[in-house]
């Protein structure tokens, strides 16, 4: 298949389309470079440096790229606490770029649509794990872009007969040995405690001890990059057969703040020192996704569960390259 990867220079991004450039797909990959690094691009992919907010840019694109199959929508704006700072970014921008991306898929008859959904559209969750069709209450303004473009999506369908996959990330983690997670500022847990076993800070802050779970921290299900890269495949080889769907994507087990640095403190032989410090606004206690229909219906089947692995596998990236990708 050709595909679109929108977003394909950044940290899950570039690692699917490598995987599917592996797969014997062709790819063509745009991207605007805000997060994204040009060296995570995948050699034998197509570049395009642009961005989708720009109607006339997203335009070229499809005028000068026929025949594409399938899009992987990966570009956005992705922190829930800048999003609670900067809400237009969220609610205008992401929605602006997925639009121009959606009127020219449409336009141009592209029949599969992948969009990176997230957890954050279950702020308030009635059960633990989290099924795909629970209650949707988005956390913040990027989770309420999300479920905007989930909504897109359903008429795009209706209208265009576009089929699509959302496919909601719970706690994406962990590297391959040749593409990582390089982020500026770098807000995520596990890059955090790798650059205190690399010495570049000193200590890791723990947002809060005294949630309702077994140790007072945090616990989140964490997903390896490359079982999320499998997910994207599948959905995109299956939609145009089983219809489209919705996805919650983890491993089914949680993991407390504690255990991630514990983890690292083996995987690195680092003492990684600690301090509790106050809760980060926003911060549910628990999120566990059930990934059930994923694996029933696509046949999914993590290959990395465990969080020594994809601690392991962080490091691994991270300690070749203690500044990321060159600049
Ligand atoms: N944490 C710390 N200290 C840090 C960084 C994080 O204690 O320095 C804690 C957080 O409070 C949280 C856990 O580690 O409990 C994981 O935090 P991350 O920032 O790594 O990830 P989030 O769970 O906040 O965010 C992820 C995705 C978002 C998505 C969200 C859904 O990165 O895109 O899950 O809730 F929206």
């Amino acid at each position: 298949m050709k595909v679109l990867v929108t977003g394909g220079a950044g940290y899950i991004g570039s690692i699917t389309a490598a995987e599917l450039v592996q797969a014997g797909h062709a790819v063509v990959v745009f991207d605007n470079l805000y997060q994204g690094h040009r060296a995570a691009v995948h050699p034998d992919a197509a570049f395009i440096e642009g961005d989708l907010r720009d109607t006339d840019a997203v335009k070229r694109l499809f005028q000068e790229h026929k025949g594409i199959d399938g899009i992987m929508h990966f570009a956005s704006f992705t922190l829930v606490g800048e999003s609670m700072e900067q809400p237009l970014m969220y609610l205008r921008d992401n929605v602006i770029a997925g639009s121009n991306l959606l009127e020219q898929a449409a336009a141009h008859n592209v029949g599969r649509f992948i969009l990176s959904s997230t957890a954050n559209l279950f702020d308030d969750p009635q059960t633990m794990p989290i099924e795909p069709d629970d209650r949707i209450v988005p956390g913040s303004p990027y989770g309420e872009s999300k479920f905007f473009l989930e909504r897109l999506l359903h008429w795009f369908e209706r209208i265009y007969g576009m089929r699509y996959a959302c496919l909601r990330y719970f706690n994406a983690a962990g590297d391959t040995a040749n593409r990582g997670e390089d982020h500026d500022p770098e807000t995520h847990l596990i890059p955090i405690v790798l650059q205190v076993a690399l010495g570049q800070r000193d200590k890791v802050i723990i947002f809060g001890d005294d949630y309702p779970t077994n140790d007072g921290t945090c616990v989140r299900d964490y997903v390896h990059v490359v079982d999320l890269a499998q997910a994207h495949m599948l959905a995109l080889e299956n939609i145009q057969d089983i219809g489209s769907r919705k996805y919650n994507l983890g491993n089914g087990n949680g993991f407390s703040v504690l255990e991630v640095i514990n983890a690292a403190r083996k995987v690195t032989g680092h003492a990684i020192p600690l301090e509790v410090g106050p809760r980060r606004p926003g911060d549910p206690a628990v999120l566990i996704a059930s990934s059930t229909n994923i694996r029933e219906e696509l046949g999914w089947e993590p290959r990395y569960p465990d969080l020594e692995q994809i601690v392991s596998s962080a490091w691994e990236w991270h300690s070749a390259h203690p500044h990321g990708y060159a600049k």
